[in-house]
């Protein structure tokens, strides 16, 4: 068995939930070293990730919420500008609610009726081929939609920035040397093209509101959109396509499950949805690094100290979750920590729902004998887990 956290072979196979059971048991605090940093420690139990999670005084978002350290101060920054996801409340607040009323569930229902027309869309591109790579060709289809639609963007370009994610996320081992900040600095260099043509060109889309709105006498700063910009096709990208790859994968190797599923999908969809999305866990961990010395379950932790929250552990924790290595569908209350928690907690997440729904209504609708013939290989990452690729079949059957 892999015991380093660090090391991406650990998630070769998929999370390690075997290593999630033990470190819960035995060291709920972990640490774990760093080839070239000062190692972190490891949360594992769903009441210490959920404690990190909410208390941003202790454990501060900031350098960067990955375990690597920025190599430089100014990395994912832009002059004073930082990305939401590593600065603390009050600037965080303030931030979050500029943005935040184009994440609130009503403005994203009003999306929820175009959704289920790009699903049907998706769908309809394999449904006569009777099989297609499951990851590529629908999963990963629909936040590529998302973001072209959100933005106001060509769908070919939606495709191309998240390719750039999936670069974004690999862990640098894997990647040739100047991959990784070659896709950041194309990321920005898209974004700075997508304020100028808004600018030129105002639509009726997102990114022209977010050029324009202003929320307390504020207005976000060119340098703060192209974070924002970045963080949103970084985050809204390959988590819900894992989740949707992991989850047909969960669904096809629980048949029992599915077939209660598929007897009344819209009355249970919900609650499935929310057990795909405990069970899957798309993203591993967030960091934070503790303000002023600390304690959790008796071990002392040191200011400066990195203290990494494993979801996906915490979703299998059995202090919170009956028989928490089972798929039940029907799992109900679900209060699981896939979308985080605290003022961070995941600003997409009524859209990522109503993504998620659209897919899998018309996926298991439509593509009937769903096989998954072999174990998928999963993305080289410590950071976001799914299936690189997944071969299916299914039964053939016409375009609608
Ligand atoms: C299944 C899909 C998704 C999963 C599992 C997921 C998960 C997460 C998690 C774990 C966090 C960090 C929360 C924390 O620190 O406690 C987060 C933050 C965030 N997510 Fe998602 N996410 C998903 C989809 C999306 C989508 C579709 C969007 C937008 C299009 C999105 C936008 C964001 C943003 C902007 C943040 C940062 C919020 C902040 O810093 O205040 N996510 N997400």
């Amino acid at each position: 068995m892999h015991h380093d956290l660090y090391d991406a072979a650990t998630f070769a196979a998929g999370q390690p939930h075997d290593l999630y059971r033990r470190l819960r048991e035995e060291t709920p605090v972990h640490w774990n070293h760093e080839p070239n940093g000062p190692g972190f420690w490891a949360l594992t139990r769903y009441d210490d990730v959920f404690a990190v999670d909410h208390d941003f005084q202790a454990y501060s978002s900031a350098p960067t919420i990955m375990i690597d350290d920025p190599l430089n101060a100014n990395e994912g920054a832009i002059g004073e500008a930082k990305m939401m996801l590593m600065i603390d409340p009050p600037q965080h607040t303030a931030f979050r609610k500029l943005i935040r009323a184009e994440f609130t569930k009503p403005a994203a229902a009003v999306k929820g009726l175009r959704l289920n027309e790009l699903a049907r869309q998706i769908v309809n591109t394999v449904i006569e081929r009777g099989e297609c790579d499951f990851v590529a060709d629908v999963a990963g289809e629909m936040p590529s939609y998302v973001i072209a639609e959100l933005m106001g963007l060509p769908l070919d370009d939606g495709r191309e920035l998240y390719k750039l994610t999936e670069i974004i996320h690999s862990s640098p081992e894997t990647m040739a040397p100047r991959a990784i900040p070659d896709a950041v600095n194309n990321m920005f260099g898209y974004a700075a093209a997508v304020i100028a043509e808004k600018r030129a060109r105002p639509a009726d889309d997102l990114a022209t509101r977010l050029l324009t709105v202003e929320v307390g006498g504020r207005r976000l700063t060119d340098p703060e959109f192209l974070l924002f910009f970045m963080l949103l096709v970084d985050a809204g990208g390959d988590t819900t396509r894992n989740l949707l790859s992991g989850g047909l994968l969960a669904l096809t190797r629980h048949p029992e499950q599915l077939a209660q599923l598929m007897a009344d999908i819209p009355g249970r969809l919900n609650a499935a949805r929310e057990e795909l999305l405990r069970f899957v866990s798309p993203v591993i961990y967030m960091r934070r690094t503790a303000t002023r010395d600390v304690e959790i379950r008796g071990t002392a932790i040191k200011q400066g100290e990195k203290v990494v929250m494993y979801f996906g552990a915490a979703n299998r924790d059995p202090a919170q979750f009956d028989d928490p290595d089972g798929l039940n569908l029907a799992r109900n209350p679900n209060p699981h920590v896939a979308f985080g928690g605290g003022p961070h907690v995941c600003l997409g997440q009524h859209l990522a729902r109503l993504e998620i729904d659209a897919v899998l209504t018309e996926v298991l609708t439509r593509m009937k004998g769903v096989v998954i013939p072999h174990e998928p290989e999963w993305l080289a990452s410590t950071f976001i887990s799914g299936p690189k690729s997944m071969p299916v079949t299914f039964t053939p059957a016409r375009r609608l």
